[in-house]
């Protein structure tokens, strides 16, 4: 069977059940209402998209990506999954993030640090102020973001899988800068590792460097959801709002603009 790198991407790196669920309950948490209309930025195969339809029948979900090949994937692997009435409540675009056009919204997730890609702080300006201004009254921007010293220098992680390991290879840091390079690998059971798989070229934005950012544009209030620890200290997948950060080898966390 040929190698397909959308579900291998699907096992190793996405949660988007579990992503939709954390976006629905941060709305509620800052707005004490519920959100309805999702905005996935950089959604590739939009999968996050169609679990944001499955949470319940109000909810509505616009996955944004100028490429076509992995929303074709998306259509032909999770909206076909969903019911024709969840069908119809999810809309993909082939177009840009920064497009003037796109329709408003209650969230907008750009998530998998895809706004990494903008290096220069103008360009990534030009992103949160769109974003801003598609947002509704009470939107909230909430992205994801990594950090720690681990990323400044080159790393390879494996993770093991029953029938593949997934690796997860950072190729280059530029202090001068704070670009890197990233790949993706797959090694299938038995079989040769498939290199660069995925790429990508981009910039290690900090967490004040965004803060900053999003109050230049007009976000009233900034907030950060950090990951809690388990018992030998690893990251358990609990994010919560906190006021004060962790000293961490390597972190994710979210970071959220309210309107
Ligand atoms: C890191 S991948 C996205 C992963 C996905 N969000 C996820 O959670 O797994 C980045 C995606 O952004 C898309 N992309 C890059 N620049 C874009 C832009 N300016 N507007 C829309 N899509 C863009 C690429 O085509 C690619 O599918």
């Amino acid at each position: 069977m040929a190698f397909d790198k959308y579900l291998y991407y699907e096992r190793s790196v996405q949660s988007p059940d579990v992503d939709a669920a954390f976006l629905d309950r941060v709305y509620r948490e800052i707005r004490g209402q519920e959100a309805k209309v999702l905005g996935e930025d950089f959604c590739a195969a939009f999968a996050l998209c169609c679990e944001w339809a499955k949470l319940n029948p109000e909810k509505i979900s616009y996955g944004i990506d100028l490429d076509p090949e992995p929303l074709e994937y998306g259509r032909s692997h999770y909206l076909n999954k969903l019911t024709p009435e969840e069908q119809k409540r999810v809309h993909t675009l082939q177009t840009d993030v920064m497009n003037p056009e796109l329709p408003r919204a209650d969230i907008i997730a750009p998530l998998n640090f895809s706004f990494f890609g903008f290096k220069q702080r103008t360009e990534l300006k030009r992103y949160f102020q769109a974003a801003y201004n598609r947002l509704n009254d009470q939107g909230l921007l909430i992205m994801d973001c990594f950090g720690g010293q681990a990323c400044m220098e080159p790393n390879e992680h494996e993770t093991e899988y029953d029938d593949f390991s997934y690796y997860w290879d950072q190729d280059t840091f530029d202090p001068l800068t704070n670009e890197a390079m990233f790949y993706i690998h797959y090694r299938p059971k038995g079989q040769k590792k498939i290199k660069n798989v995925f790429t990508y070229d981009w910039r290690l934005w900090s967490l004040p460097e965004l803060r900053e950012l999003l109050e230049e544009i007009g976000f009233k209030k900034v907030h950060y959801y950090w990951e809690g620890t388990d018992d030998e200290g690893e990251g358990d997948g609990n994010f919560n709002k906190i006021e004060k950060g962790e000293i961490c080898d390597s972190w994710v966390a979210y970071i959220v603009g309210e309107k």
